[in-house]
């Protein structure tokens, strides 16, 4: 008999699927045949080990140079394992892995979602999804603000909690406390019997396989996938949005793993991109609407792995102050994929021109008679999606750039892959 201490999962998958989890407060004596689990009082508590399906391959860079780039790759394949058993056309998505009902959803007032980091950008996105199916006012919250500022929570709020990990400090927080006010709570995250899922009063995973590499890649994109699914399920519960636009959605959902590959296959256009910009100091994102929330993260993503200084910049607030950094040179990265306000991000995009700026544009759209240096064409599908296909390019990009500049992309300085302290 062998035992293994581990605070994730993938780090002893290689050797075990049988996983006993200890709560707060809880310990264990291991012996050499023979492991015992005891409370703070030390009375001992029976506990069954929980068998974990993982491969363990998905632990490994299997041929790939660094975990980031395998991730950003295994996509397509891991959207499809979070929403192909969800989605059944022509009745309704299948939550029956919970028993989240018309009960718990009829009375909901409000939905705020709480998350940190990349998992919160996804919840900027989940929040456009949930607000135009469900008409339900959505707020998005940063874990480590909503806990502190004594949040207007009640009966009638549903939370949504957001962790890749499950076990990142501020959101179990922000979890208990949401509990603690009487809200209905939702856990949103790709591990297995992780601590917020322990929390909450339902748990949803995201089925991306592990994530090692530190920057939030697959996790993301899976994310946004699985709020949508649950978006469309409220709708559906409530009937706040028609059967056919659901369904549409439902459909372009399922042909996002194919999109994802048509992006993946052009990586080596985004990579001379990457070489052209590399030495660049400062690279600012642009965006308006859904494109802004990707901005956000594509910012976020170059800024953790590159080191590059990067903000990002809803395009209407170019004019109150930002406009003023643009100089001969400054390197400005637009994202167009909002049909309803490409024209007026286009129009921001001309002012930064004017000033000097090099633009490289992400789009869905033709852009006839454009004077920006360099466009990267990405498929259409339902707008509400097109989040899922605009940051893969800037994954792509962030990642290219740091290995230009001969950086570890999968341990970037400073940061942990689960922040499981303040
Ligand atoms: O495990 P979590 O999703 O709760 O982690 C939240 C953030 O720490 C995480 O998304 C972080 O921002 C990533 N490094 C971004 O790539």
């Amino acid at each position: 008999m062998e035992y293994f201490i581990a605070s994730d999962i993938p780090a002893v998958l290689e050797y075990t699927k049988n996983f006993y989890f200890l709560d707060d407060n809880e310990f264990s004596v291991i012996e050499k045949d023979n492991i015992n689990f005891f409370d703070k009082e030390l009375n001992t508590i029976y506990k069954k080990y929980k068998t974990i399906n993982l491969n363990c391959s998905n632990s490994t860079k299997n041929g790939y140079e660094d975990f980031m780039l395998k991730e950003i790759f295994e996509q397509p394949k891991a959207i499809a394992n979070t929403i192909n058993k969800r989605i059944v056309l022509n009745t309704k998505c299948n939550f029956s892995d919970s028993n989240l009902s018309k009960y718990d959803l009829i009375n909901v007032e409000e939905i705020y979602i709480v998350a940190c980091g990349t998992a919160m950008h996804a919840g900027l996105v989940g929040k456009n999804i949930i607000e135009k199916l469900c008409k339900i006012p959505t707020y998005v919250e940063i874990a480590s603000e909503f806990r502190y500022h004594d949040p207007i929570i009640n009966k009638n709020t549903l939370c949504i909690f957001i962790s890749q990990s499950g076990e990142t400090a501020d959101t179990i927080a922000a979890l208990k406390l949401a509990k603690g006010k009487g809200c209905k709570t939702i856990a949103i995250t790709n591990v297995i019997g992780s601590s917020i899922t322990r929390e909450a009063h339902f748990s949803f995973y995201t089925h991306a396989g592990p994530e090692i590499a530190v920057a939030s890649t697959k996790a993301y994109t899976c994310q946004i996938a699985l709020l949508c699914l649950l978006a469309i399920y409220i709708a559906e519960v409530l009937e706040s949005t028609s059967f056919d636009i659901l369904e549409n959605l439902k459909s372009e959902l399922l042909s996002l793993p194919e999109k994802i590959e048509l992006v993946l296959q052009n990586k080596e256009e985004i990579k001379k991109i990457a070489k052209q910009v590399y030495l660049e100091k400062d690279i600012f994102f642009l965006g308006r609407g859904i494109d802004y929330a990707i901005s956000l993260e594509g910012s976020l993503k170059l800024k953790e792995i590159s080191y590059i200084h990067s903000e990002a910049y809803a395009a209407g607030e170019l004019k109150h102050g930002p406009i003023a950094l643009i100089e001969n040179g400054t390197y400005v990265v637009g994202i167009l994929t909002d049909n309803e306000l490409i024209s007026k991000t286009i129009s921001n995009l001309q002012e930064v021109i004017s000033r000097g700026a090099k633009i490289f544009v992400i789009t869905n759209q033709e852009l006839f008679n454009n004077t920006f240096d360099l466009v990267f064409n990405i498929p259409k599908t339902n707008s509400l999606l097109s989040p899922i296909l605009s940051i893969v390019p800037l994954q792509i990009f962030a990642y290219y750039i740091a290995k230009e500049k001969e950086l570890d992309v999968d341990k970037p300085r400073n940061l942990a892959k689960s922040v499981t302290v303040e």
